[in-house]
C-alpha cells in the first residue's frame, strides 16, 4: 500500500513555474492524510492572483491520478499570499503583505487608471487589497471610484481608510478642504503627510497595498522608499515616454536607493481597431518590452488606448467593473496576475535570505 513518503515524493514533482520550486519543499501541501488509500490534503498556493493556479491544481491531480493504490483524492485549494517584504524592520505595517508602488517617469501616463483597475482586478481574485493614493499635490483616484464626498474617519488616532468595492482607500483628495491647498505644501511637509497616510492609517489585514504615485522622482516617490520596507515598484510607461527615455531615470532612481523594481506595464501601448479588432501600434512597438530587456526586468503587461479606460476613470466607474469582458479588462487582469507572481517571486528570494542568514546552530523551537 502506497505510503505518505510516496505522495510526497510523487508531489514533489510538480514544479510552481513561477518560483520554479517544487510544491512541497515550498510548503503548499498542508493537513496530508493517508488512511488506506484515501487520501486527502490542503493545496495552499501563494497567492490567489497566480497565473499558473490552474496548471499546477491539474498538475497535482495528475500526479495523483498516476499512484496506483489511491482509491479516493479529496484536494482543497486555497491560498495565502507570501509576504513580499520585511516586516521586521518595521512596525507600523506589519499587516500589510506586499507594499507596490506604481510610478513613472513623467506624468498623465497613466499611473493612477493603471493603479486602481489592478487593485480592482486584484481584489477579485479574493486577495486583500488597499489603494493609497500618494499624489497628495493631484489626487485623482476618489473621482475615480466616484467617490467625492468620501471621507475617512479617525479612530483611536488612526485613518479608517474608506471602503469602494471591496478595497480599502486612502486619498488625500477626501480632505476636501486642506485639498486645495495642497500644492502650496513643501517637502517636509509632503513627506510627513504620506508618512501619516502609510503608518497611521488602519490597513488591518492586506495582501497587497497599491500606492498610486505622482509622476517623476520628488519627495513623494523618495518618502515612500525610504520609510518602511516595500516589495518594490511597478513603472507604468507608455511608447511615447519610452521613446523620450524618462521611464528609465525612473528605473535609475529607484535602483539607486535599492528598491527592487517589480516590473513594467506599458499603458495606452496600441489602439484596438473596433471594426477590425486589431492591435495597431499606432506609436510604435515593444517600448517597454526593450526597457525590460535592457534593466532587466519583468514585463507585466500592456494595456490598450481605449476611449472607454478614459470614460470609466473620468466618470468614477472603472472599466474593470463595469465592462469586465472587454479586452482592456481582460489586459488589467493578465497584468494583475504577472504583477502578482513577481511579488511571490520577491518574496520567495526574501524567505530564502531570511532562512540563510539565520544562525545554524539556532535553539529548535518548543
Ligand atoms: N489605456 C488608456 N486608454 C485611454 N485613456 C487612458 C488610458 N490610461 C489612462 N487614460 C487617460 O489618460 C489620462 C491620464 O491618466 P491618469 O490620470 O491615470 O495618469 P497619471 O499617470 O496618473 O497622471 P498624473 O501623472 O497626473 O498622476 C486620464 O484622462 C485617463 O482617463
Ligand atoms: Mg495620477
Amino acid at each position: 500500500m502506497v505510503g505518505v513518503d510516496q505522495v510526497l515524493e510523487k508531489l514533489s514533482t510538480v514544479i510552481d513555474p513561477d518560483l520554479k520550486k517544487d510544491i512541497v519543499s515550498m510548503g503548499m501541501i498542508k493537513d496530508l492524510e493517508l488512511n488506506s488509500g484515501d487520501l486527502k490534503f490542503t493545496l495552499e498556493l501563494t497567492t490567489p492572483a497566480c497565473p499558473f493556479n490552474a496548471e499546477i491544481e491539474e498538475d497535482v491531480r495528475k500526479v495523483i491520478g498516476e499512484i496506483s493504490d489511491i482509491k479516493n483524492f479529496d484536494m482543497s485549494i486555497t491560498a495565502k499570499v507570501m509576504e513580499g517584504r520585511s516586516l521586521d524592520a518595521d512596525t507600523g505595517m506589519a499587516t500589510v503583505k506586499n507594499i507596490i508602488g506604481v510610478a513613472s517617469g513623467k506624468g498623465g501616463v497613466g499611473k493612477s487608471t493603471v493603479s486602481l483597475n489592478l487593485a480592482l482586478a486584484l481584489s477579485t481574485t479574493g486577495a486583500k487589497v488597499g489603494l493609497l493614493d500618494a499624489d497628495i499635490y493631484g489626487p485623482t483616484i476618489p473621482l475615480m471610484l466616484g467617490m467625492k464626498d468620501g471621507s475617512m474617519e479617525v479612530v483611536d488616532n488612526k485613518l479608517q481608510p474608506a471602503d469602494s468595492h471591496g478595497i480599502k482607500v486612502v486619498s488625500f483628495g477626501f480632505f476636501a478642504q486642506e485639498n486645495q491647498q495642497a500644492a502650496i505644501y513643501r517637502g517636509p511637509i509632503i513627506s510627513g503627510i504620506l508618512k501619516q497616510f502609510l503608518v497611521d492609517t488602519n490597513w488591518s489585514n492586506l495582501d497587497y497595498l497599491i500606492v498610486d504615485l505622482p509622476p517623476g522622482t520628488g519627495d513623494i516617490p523618495l518618502t515612500l522608499a525610504q520609510t518602511i520596507p516595500i516589495t518594490g515598484i511597478l513603472v507604468v510607461t507608455t511608447p511615447q515616454e519610452v521613446a523620450s527615455n524618462v521611464a528609465v531615470k525612473a528605473v535609475g532612481m529607484f535602483n539607486k536607493l535599492n528598491v527592487p523594481i517589480i516590473g513594467v506595464v506599458e499603458n495606452m501601448s496600441h489602439f484596438i481597431c473596433s471594426k477590425c479588432d486589431e492591435k495597431h501600434y499606432i506609436f510604435g512597438e515593444g517600448g517597454a518590452k526593450k526597457i525590460s530587456e535592457q534593466f532587466n526586468i519583468p514585463f507585466i503587461g500592456e494595456i490598450p488606448l481605449h476611449s472607454s479606460i478614459m470614460s470609466g476613470s473620468d466618470t468614477g466607474k472603472p472599466i474593470i467593473l463595469t465592462d469586465p469582458n472587454s479586452v482592456s479588462s481582460e489586459a488589467f487582469r493578465s497584468s494583475a496576475k504577472n504583477l502578482a507572481a513577481q511579488c511571490s517571486i520577491i518574496a520567495a528570494k526574501l524567505q530564502e535570505e531570511i532562512v540563510a542568514e539565520a544562525p545554524s546552530s539556532s535553539t529548535p523551537a518548543n
